[in-house]
């Protein structure tokens, strides 16, 4: 008890170094707000109009006591925004009329460009001197690049028009197929011709409402990942929907209030959760793979077959996204925010978008091109990995000695990458990070790498096995029953694993690496561990609380719609954030609400991409692969062409989409 009120003593006293732990109401508001917009509309409906975005320095030659309040202030990062870089909206051709030069007004009114960048900027610099002059003492530099409405159209090239042309192709593919099984497949009742039927949306919509139907009983037991897999890519889009808030915060104060807010820590590390996805694809894919094997010989031959069906899952749907992330996305809006929110994404989409499409974007930094891929790359990686591994080595013992290496380089990575390059112990999610989500070096180096996700995986094909040992052998696990209020706890220690990283948000505290370290290499495996404990009690029917909720039959849609709300979704709330004309107030209601929109839109545009993209596109390119496009389907039917056995059963192995994929 002394130990640890003197700690708490200690941790108190600690608080003196300098820093500016909280500002009272009065002293906050003598600082110049951090956001801040003109009327945008107001602004460009006039024809004249020249609305700019532009990030301010503020910088004080007079040694002003605000200023270097401020600065204080902001130094303590953790919590605070940086309330010395300053992000507005101006109407230049209002706000700051009367810096103008008499001929830039004219020069805009031709619409010849207009003013160059360095005379905007000294227009702005001198127009805000003055603003901030007058009412805070203080003096400004511009930053970063000043983006305007009217400055440099964007230029469509061939890229533009090849995206249009092919999603063109495809619609009218998808109506062609839609008639042809409408009115000579249905109607008449009898086989189609196999590559019109892959583009019917019939077709396609009956195989999205009967998701999962040919699966063994034991591969039944498996369907908790259906309701795990779904309220994951819930709880990450829920996580990115707060982008507005970080972009566009009206109550500054109150959102760098809400660090201290400790309900606010389960959002702040439930970065954590994504690993689920990592167990679930480890798992599933030794569980199918064992099950392919009562069948069939494994050999190395395999390997590229399986690599190539895995690809070919994911990737038709992912390219198409990046194609009109690259190219259209950038049309589909407006507003002071669509440089930062929506631009900057697609002109790195049209550098970087190569590396996505070869999965290996995880290990390219600086990029913002649909950064939430960086689990599909790490994902992929490890399935290259993991597939090597089991489809290699054989025999057992050396299996599971192969499994231990791994799961030792698991949980060395982190420590080893935080230990030497000084990394926080989790994704520290402050509001600089948030709003600019741009080189955080704990994100680039440990979060987002495959080699440093190994552990989970790894973990799930050690679980993938044991289950499918277990189910085999048909293990009485009903034993294990009087253990259930453990189980039960599994949740709230989930919970609880969450709530530990918030040692790392405490005012005042600065651990020692060697404790961000452990703590980063043990994380990951502590969450995982829970969760597979979590799901052995599902699936085997010990516990029945959450195995009720996880495996309601309501959840096998969206979690085959899972993969294309998870491409989707970013994209969504960049356009709402880039379309944003005001600053968003942050209240819980409006958070709830905003996070709720999200969530069921992600979904509800996730149905049309399934039905006319994904699903097409797919089958589309595994009968190409199988040489099965020719055929009617009932001669499929009755052919078991080695190959056609072969990929069914491959098909089967991450059967029907989702599984495999998330
Ligand atoms: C706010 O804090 C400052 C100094 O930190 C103090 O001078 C001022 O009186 C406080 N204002 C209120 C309303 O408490
Ligand atoms: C805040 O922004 C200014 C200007 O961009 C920068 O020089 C300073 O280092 C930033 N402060 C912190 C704590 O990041
Ligand atoms: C635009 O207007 C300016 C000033 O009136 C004039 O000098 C310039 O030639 C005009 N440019 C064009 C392309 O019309
Ligand atoms: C604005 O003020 C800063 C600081 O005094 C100064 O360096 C800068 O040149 C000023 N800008 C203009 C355009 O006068």
């Amino acid at each position: 008890m002394k130990a640890i009120s003197l700690i708490l003593l200690h941790l108190l006293v600690c608080q003196c170094s300098g820093v500016i732990y909280k500002l009272n109401d009065s002293d906050f508001s003598r600082m110049p707000p951090v956001f801040h917009l003109d009327d945008y509309d107001h602004c460009i409906t006039n024809p004249d109009g020249l609305y700019c975005s532009v990030d301010i320095d503020v910088v004080s030659d007079t040694g002003s006591e605000l200023y270097s309040m401020m600065k204080t202030y902001s130094d303590y990062n953790r919590k605070h925004f940086n309330h010395t870089s300053l992000h507005y909206g101006i109407c230049v051709t209002h706000t700051c009329k009367k810096f103008l030069p008499i001929n830039a007004m004219s020069k805009t009114l031709n619409n010849t460009g207009d003013l160059s960048n360095t005379d905007l900027q000294l227009v702005l610099e001198t127009c805000l001197n003055e603003s901030l002059w007058n009412h805070y003492e203080l003096k400004t530099k511009i930053a970063a690049p000043i983006y305007c409405n009217n400055i440099e159209e964007q230029v469509k090239d061939g890229g533009h028009l090849a995206v249009g042309v092919f999603l063109l192709v495809l619609l009218t593919m998808n109506v062609i197929g839609t008639l042809y099984d409408a009115v000579f497949v249905r109607g008449q009742n009898r086989a189609g011709n196999n590559l019109l039927l892959c583009f019917s949306v019939p077709h396609n919509f009956s195989r999205l409402i009967n998701p999962y139907a040919k699966l063994g009983p034991r591969e039944e037991r498996l369907k908790v990942f259906h309701g795990l897999r779904t309220l994951t890519i819930m709880s990450v889009i829920f996580c990115h929907s707060l982008l507005p808030f970080a972009l566009a915060p009206e109550n500054v104060h109150y959102v760098e209030s809400l660090y201290d807010n400790i309900m606010h820590f389960i959002f702040l590390n439930g970065t954590v959760v994504v690993q689920t996805f990592f167990i679930i694809s480890g798992c599933l894919l030794a569980y199918k793979l064992e099950l392919y094997a009562e069948n069939h010989e494994i050999n190395w031959t395999l390997l590229p077959k399986i690599l190539i069906n895995t690809w070919v899952k994911l990737t038709p749907s992912y390219m198409v996204v990046l194609a009109v992330t690259a190219t259209w996305l950038g049309y589909a809006g407006s507003g002071p925010f669509w440089k930062i929110a929506v631009m900057r994404e697609v002109d790195d989409c049209r550098i970087d978008g190569w590396a996505n499409m070869l999965y290996i974007n995880n290990y390219f930094d600086h990029t913002q091109c649909m950064v939430q891929t960086w689990y599909l790359a790490s994902n992929m990686q490890l399935y290259i990995l993991g597939y090597v591994t089991c489809i290699l080595i054989k025999r057992g013992r050396c299996r599971k000695a192969a499994l231990i290496l791994l799961f030792i380089v698991g949980i060395i990575t982190p420590i080893a990458h935080t230990y030497f390059q000084n990394l926080d112990a989790v994704l520290m999610i402050t509001p600089e990070t948030a709003r600019s989500f741009m080189d955080n070096p704990t994100f680039n180096h440990v979060y987002k790498r495959g080699h440093t996700n190994i552990f989970n995986f790894v973990l799930g094909i050690a679980l993938g096995f044991l289950i499918y040992r277990l189910q085999t052998n048909e293990v009485n696990m009903q034993k294990y029953k009087k253990y259930r209020y453990l189980f039960l706890l599994t949740f709230p220690a989930i919970a609880g694993s969450m709530f530990i990283g918030s040692v790392f948000y405490l005012d005042g505290t600065s651990t020692s690496i060697y404790t961000k370290a452990i703590y980063a290499g043990l994380i990951k495996p502590l969450f995982g561990i829970i969760l597979a404990i979590l799901i052995i009690g599902c699936v085997f029917k010990i516990e029945n609380v959450y195995r009720t909720i996880l495996e309601w039959n309501g959840w096998k849609i969206p979690g085959k719609l899972s993969y294309c709300a998870f491409l989707l979704h970013i994209a969504l709330v960049r356009i709402a954030t880039g379309s944003l004309r005001t600053l968003v107030p942050l209240t819980n209601l409006r958070m709830i609400e905003i996070t709720i929109a999200f969530i069921v839109m992600s979904y509800l545009v996730a149905i049309p991409f399934w039905l006319l993209v994904d699903a097409p596109l797919t089958e589309f390119l595994q009968k190409l692969l199988t040489g099965s496009l020719c055929q009617r389907t009932e001669e499929t039917k009755e052919v078991p062409d080695n190959n056609i056995a072969l990929m069914n059963n491959l098909k089967m192995i991450d059967t029907e989409k989702g599984n495999s994929r998330l």
